[in-house]
């Protein structure tokens, strides 16, 4: 048993939702935390946590923050090799450079390779949570889990499904996806820290009956999570109505076939209808807010502040690679952005909420993951404020927390993470 440790800083701790009430004031700064067994004991002054645990390991980040780890709610790991690809739209990009990429995840050894690749890249990004796609090979399902599972890491993922509209080599057929989801299911879920996703890519590339089949599978695994695509660009929602003639909408593809539910979680959802977003609402389904992508694949602007109004669940995710960045800062820095052409700025709070709590909700797991709270467990961060000298000299006037933190959401990158600890352990 790892001996108990203790992590001084200013250790951030939402009190509530920024979304409600003054964002400001939503969260605590406290000296230290306490971490015990992988878990969060408690926070507070460094004097009661010394007497609470005298034998602990002290390990100062006095001028840093200490945060809960991002947490990447939709994200397509076999896309690390083509991140930051020119020039297409959803379609041609998929064809052009998604499709390809993913048929070379047919080789075991290069899945094993470039799952090891993106977690590396994102645990230096502070990102200690993904949920991401796989590709339609059952074993780079697999190869994700053993490399999540030889970090300890809690993550989500899945088997992409799709039976048309791709490349033969990644097509499968209804029964397949079924089986390969099911076996994988069996093997993986609630293995450890892992949960699996039945991951439908999007409705055009799967028939009703494979929608049908993931729908059955889902009504089976109830506590499973399900994950695919809606409303991303205007051009898909009309091929959408090509494929499903009788649908009533975009979102009535999977509500008519099982795959609508709260442990739903809805990629991009920009350009809903009020009849869908009125059902999200309703059944407490989660959007997944994916900026970079949008503005990098030209699909459209998330109305953030409009869906919390409505009571939407929100998670924030980069959709690497049609996102353009392994960073949940710059992921931030991006939904502030479009925040601000959507005429409402998101209050750093709010955006670190989204990037931590948020998505921890997002994947019904607040419970364990998301804040620093007694009996959570301690996937952390540290922050540096003053990473480079663009962001100190901005840092250095900064009259509040959040004006301290604003420059590096807007600036920061991989040098801001000073630390990350899985279950309590430091990474580097
Ligand atoms: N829609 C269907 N597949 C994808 C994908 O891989 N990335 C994005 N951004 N949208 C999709
Ligand atoms: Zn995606």
């Amino acid at each position: 048993m790892t001996p108990p440790r203790i992590l001084t800083g200013q250790v951030l701790c939402f009190t509530r939702s920024p979304f409600q009430g003054d964002p400001a004031g939503s969260a605590r700064l406290d000296e230290a935390v306490l971490i015990e067994n992988g878990h969060i004991s408690r926070t507070g002054p460094l004097a009661d946590l010394r007497t609470a645990a005298p034998d602990a390991r002290i390990e100062r980040y006095d001028d840093h923050l200490i945060s809960p780890g991002f947490i990447d709610a939709h994200a397509h790991y076999p896309q690390t090799g083509i991140i930051a690809s020119w020039g297409k739209r959803l379609r041609d990009w998929l064809e052009t450079y998604t499709f390809p990429e993913e048929m070379r995840l047919s080789d075991p050894a290069y899945a094993h390779e470039i799952a090891h690749r993106y977690l590396d890249l994102t645990l230096a990004n502070g990102t200690t949570t993904v949920a991401t796609f796989c590709t339609s090979h059952a074993h780079s399902t697999d190869a994700f889990f053993e490399a999540a599972q030889s970090r300890n890491l809690r993550a989500v993922a899945g088997k992409t499904c799709m039976d048309r509209n791709a490349p033969a080599g990644l097509l499968d057929t209804a029964q397949s996806a079924y089986d390969d989801s099911a076996a994988l299911i069996a093997r993986w879920h609630g293995t450890g820290r892992l949960t699996y996703a039945i991951t439908p890519r999007f409705s055009p590339t799967s028939t009703p009956d494979q929608l049908s089949a993931l729908g059955a599978l889902w009504a089976e695994h109830p506590t499973c999570l399900m994950q695919t695509h809606l409303s991303e660009q205007v051009e898909e929602i009309a091929w959408v109505k090509t494929l499903f003639p009788t649908a009533r909408d975009y979102l009535d593809t999977y509500e008519s076939h099982g795959l609508l539910g709260p442990r739903g979680l809805y990629g991009h959802a920009i350009h809903l209808t009020p009849r869908e977003r009125a059902r999200l609402a309703e059944v407490g389904a989660a959007l997944v807010h994916c900026p970079t992508s949008n503005t990098f694949i030209g699909s459209g602007l998330f109305d953030m502040a409009a869906r919390i109004h409505d009571g939407h669940r929100i998670g924030l995710a980069t959709d690497t690679g049609g996102g353009s960045s392994f960073s949940m800062l710059r992921t931030m820095a991006a939904a502030y952005e479009i925040g601000q052409l959507s005429g409402t700025p998101l209050h750093p709070a709010q955006l670190w909420w989204c990037a931590t709590a948020g998505s921890a909700d997002a994947l019904h797991m607040s419970d364990s993951i998301g804040t620093i709270a007694p009996g959570t467990e301690a996937d952390l961060v540290a922050i540096d404020l003053a990473s480079t000298p663009a962001i100190a000299q901005r840092a250095a006037t900064a009259a509040d927390l959040w004006s301290a933190l604003f420059p590096t959401i807007m600036m920061g990158d991989d040098r801001a993470i000073a630390q990350v600890w899985v279950t309590g352990e430091p990474q580097r």
